[in-house]
C-alpha cells in the first residue's frame, strides 16, 4: 500500500510555488490533441486510469467530508462529459478542462474543506500536487500536460485578491490569485473550464443537499468575503435578507441557508466575477441549473403547513436522496440520519419551510437526472465507468429516493 502525504505545509507550499512558476499558458498550444472527439476520449481515459491507481494508496475515500465526496466527484465527471461534448472550443483546452474539472476536489481526500482558514495549502493545492504525482504514472502524458492539469486544479478556488494567512505551523503566508488571463488579456480557458465544472454542481438541484450535509458539525463557511461560523438552528431559519443585512446585532455575519443558496444562484451570470467568461453551452447548462436553485430557494418563502404524516414522508424521501444520490456513502447515510435528528428539533415554521424546499428539490432533481441520463446514454458505454467510485455513473445519477 502506497502512502501519499504532503509532508509539512512549508514543503508543500514550496511545491505549489514551483507549479505556479512551471505553468505558462503559451505551453497549452503544445498539447497533443487534434479534435474534440480525441479530447473527450483521452480525458476520459486519463481520469479513469488515475482513479484506478488510487486503489494502491491508503486513502479514506468514504470519509471525505460529505458534500465533497463521491457524489460531487461523479456529478463533476458527468457534467464535464456533457459540457465538453457540446461546447465549441479549442480541443486542447477542453482536454485539460475535462480532466481538471472532473478531479478538481480530489484534494478533499487529503485536506478537510473546513480546516482551510488556517492553511495556505488547501484542498485545491493538495489535489493539484497529488494529481501531478499520480499522473507521473501515465507515460503517454507530457510534462506540460501534467502541469496544465495540476495548475487548473490548484486554480479552481477562485481567489480574487491577495490574502494573508496565519497558518497552523506558525508561519504567515500570502496567498495570491492564480493566473486566469494570458499576456494578451485572454482567458486561460482550462482554468476557467475547471471552475465551470465545479460551478455546475454548486448550482442546480444537488447543491442544497451538498450544503445541508455539511451542517451536521459546526464549521466555518466562506461568503466570498469572510469565513464565518455556521450554526445549525440559525442557519436553517428561512430568512432571505439583503446581503448587507445578513449580520447579527453585533455585526457578525450570520447567513442563513436560504441566503447562501440565493447567493450562489445570483452569482451564476456573466455580470459576476465567476461567470464573466461563460458562453455557448455553458450558459445553457448554467441558466437551467440556476432556475432550479431559485425555485428551491423560493419554496422556503411560501408558507406551507404539512400534516405530521406528510412531514415524515418528505423527511424520509429527503434522507434517501441525501445518501442515495447526493453523497452515496456510509458517511452520507450516517450524516443524513444525524441531520434528521437535528431537524426534528427545529421550530414548526422552519421545518415546514424546508420540507417545502426539500420537496421542490426532489421534483427538480428528477427532471435534472432525466436530462442527464439522456445525455449519458448518447455516449460510448466505456465512458460510464468511474471505478472505484462506481462501475456505472448512471447508478449515482438516477433517482434513488423512491427505492
Ligand atoms: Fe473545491
Ligand atoms: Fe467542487
Amino acid at each position: 500500500m502506497k502512502i501519499y502525504n504532503l509532508k509539512s505545509e512549508a514543503a508543500a507550499w514550496e511545491e505549489v510555488q514551483r507549479l505556479r512558476r512551471d505553468f505558462n499558458p503559451e505551453l497549452l498550444k503544445d498539447i497533443r490533441i487534434n479534435s474534440g472527439e480525441e479530447a473527450v476520449e483521452r480525458a476520459t481515459e486519463v481520469i479513469q486510469r488515475l482513479l484506478t491507481d488510487l486503489k494502491d494508496y491508503n486513502l479514506n475515500f468514504p470519509q471525505i467530508s460529505p458534500g465533497h465526496g463521491s457524489g460531487h466527484l461523479t456529478r463533476d465527471f458527468v457534467n464535464a462529459g456533457i459540457l465538453f461534448r457540446n461546447l465549441e472550443t479549442d480541443p486542447r483546452d477542453a482536454f485539460v478542462g475535462f480532466v481538471g474539472g472532473s478531479l478538481h476536489d480530489i484534494g478533499c481526500v487529503i485536506i478537510s474543506r473546513y480546516e482551510e482558514s488556517t492553511r495556505a495549502v488547501r484542498h485545491a493545492e493538495a489535489g493539484a500536487l497529488f494529481t501531478r504525482h499520480l499522473l507521473e504514472n501515465q507515460k503517454d502524458l507530457s510534462d506540460l500536460e501534467r502541469t496544465a492539469i495540476a495548475y487548473s486544479i490548484a486554480a479552481h478556488t477562485h481567489y480574487r485578491g491577495e490574502s494573508e494567512v496565519k497558518c497552523d505551523d506558525g508561519e504567515t503566508r500570502i496567498v495570491k490569485p492564480y493566473m486566469e488571463l494570458d499576456k494578451n488579456g485572454k482567458p486561460v480557458w482550462p482554468v476557467w473550464f475547471t471552475r465551470w465544472v465545479d460551478r455546475l454542481d454548486c448550482n442546480g438541484p444537488a447543491y442544497l443537499g451538498r450544503h445541508y450535509l455539511t451542517l451536521a458539525e459546526e464549521h466555518k463557511d466562506f461568503d466570498g468575503l469572510t469565513h464565518f461560523d455556521v450554526r445549525f438552528a440559525h442557519h436553517m431559519t428561512p430568512l432571505l435578507r439583503h446581503f448587507k443585512d445578513q449580520v447579527d446585532d453585533k455585526g457578525v455575519r450570520n447567513q442563513t441557508m436560504s441566503e447562501h443558496m440565493k447567493m450562489f444562484a445570483d452569482s451564476q451570470t456573466n455580470e459576476s466575477p465567476y461567470g464573466k467568461h461563460d458562453y455557448g453551452f455553458m450558459v445553457q447548462l448554467r441558466d437551467g441549473s440556476k432556475d432550479m436553485l431559485n425555485r428551491i430557494v423560493y419554496a422556503t418563502q411560501v408558507p406551507t403547513i404539512f400534516s405530521p404524516e406528510r412531514e415524515r414522508e418528505i423527511r424520509e424521501v429527503w434522507r434517501k436522496f441525501l445518501y442515495g444520490n447526493v453523497e452515496p456513502s456510509m458517511l452520507g447515510s450516517v450524516t443524513s440520519g444525524t441531520l434528521d435528528g437535528m431537524f426534528g428539533e427545529l421550530e414548526d415554521k422552519t421545518r415546514h419551510a424546508w420540507c417545502s424546499a426539500f420537496l421542490t428539490t426532489i421534483y427538480e432533481y428528477s427532471r435534472w437526472a432525466e436530462e442527464r441520463l439522456k445525455y449519458i446514454e448518447r455516449q460510448d458505454s466505456r465512458s460510464y465507468s468511474f471505478k472505484p467510485i462506481t462501475d456505472d455513473v448512471r447508478e449515482v445519477i438516477k433517482p434513488r429516493y423512491w427505492e
